[in-house]
């Protein structure tokens, strides 16, 4: 079975916010659904106060920042210390802390945030079920804890990781590998485990009529390429689930 790379990361630099031929281009464009999702929940649960907010395996911080930018108080963490330095460098707010850990060990005390976020992070490693065990750890009562992760299937296989492979350039070897991505109902099993409640899923795609057609050939992610959001978890899932009281 083929192990995942995930020491891709540390090779990105700026290309991390700059590129177009390579897969990153489509997490960039996922982020603009993904954002204004995760803001609104936030919005809905902590009202005008804002909470505090740690992003696990934040990567270049395309979510950390654009939170922190919103006015909240923002960790991000990750293995990758050049993919900090880069996170860094775009922190328009210059408010973000950030810190490269392992988050299976995460360097803060128990029940310090409000809101945990995980974006295209569970699919990357052996054994999500002890990470979500430990981003419930760091999480306070009552506490959000968003996802977004990939369907283990047949066709998640095909649309995202041959298709990625055959239509975008720069795609590295094992970027993604079908064994670690994660059923719906398998999330929410590990989130029950971890003393966490689902309480919303949503399917994400591309909209494949913001993809003109020479860019299916040209292996350059559109700059035109658009997400949205889709009842079915087929593909790509966000989610949120809340930490109990008890
Ligand atoms: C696909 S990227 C997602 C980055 C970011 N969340 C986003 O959506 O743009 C996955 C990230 O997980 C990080 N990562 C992988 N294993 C990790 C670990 N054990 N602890 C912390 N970060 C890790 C990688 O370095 C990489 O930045």
């Amino acid at each position: 079975m083929a192990e995942i790379d995930n020491t891709i990361y540390e090779k990105l630099g700026e290309r991390w916010y700059e590129a177009w031929d390579d897969p990153v281009a489509l997490l960039r464009a996922e982020n603009h659904v993904k954002t204004p999702w995760i803001l609104e929940r936030i919005r809905q649960n902590f009202g005008e106060t804002k909470a505090t907010i740690l992003d696990v395996g934040c990567g270049a911080g395309f979510l950390s920042n654009a939170l922190a930018k919103e006015g909240y108080p923002v960790s991000g963490v990750d293995l990758s210390s050049d993919s900090i330095r880069v996170a860094k460098l775009y922190d328009k707010t210059n408010s973000v802390a950030y810190e490269t850990a392992d988050a299976l060990h995460l360097p803060y005390a128990d029940q310090s945030f409000d809101v945990v976020t995980c974006m295209d992070f569970l699919e990357h490693v052996e054994h999500p079920e002890m990470f979500i065990k430990e981003f419930s750890r760091v999480l306070k009562p009552g506490g959000l804890f968003f996802f977004h992760t990939f369907n283990r299937s047949p066709l998640s296989w095909l649309m995202v990781i041959k298709m990625v492979e055959w239509l975008v350039k720069n795609t590295p070897k094992h970027m993604h590998v079908l064994h670690l991505f994660i059923k719906p109902s398998e999330l929410k099993d590990f989130c029950r485990k971890a003393g966490l409640t689902v309480r919303d899923m949503t399917g994400i795609r591309p909209v494949f009529s913001s993809i003109p057609l020479r860019n299916y050939f040209s292996g350059v992610v559109p700059q035109t390429l658009k997400f949205k959001l889709t009842g079915p978890c087929l593909l790509s899932y966000l989610g949120y689930a809340r930490k109990e009281t008890l």
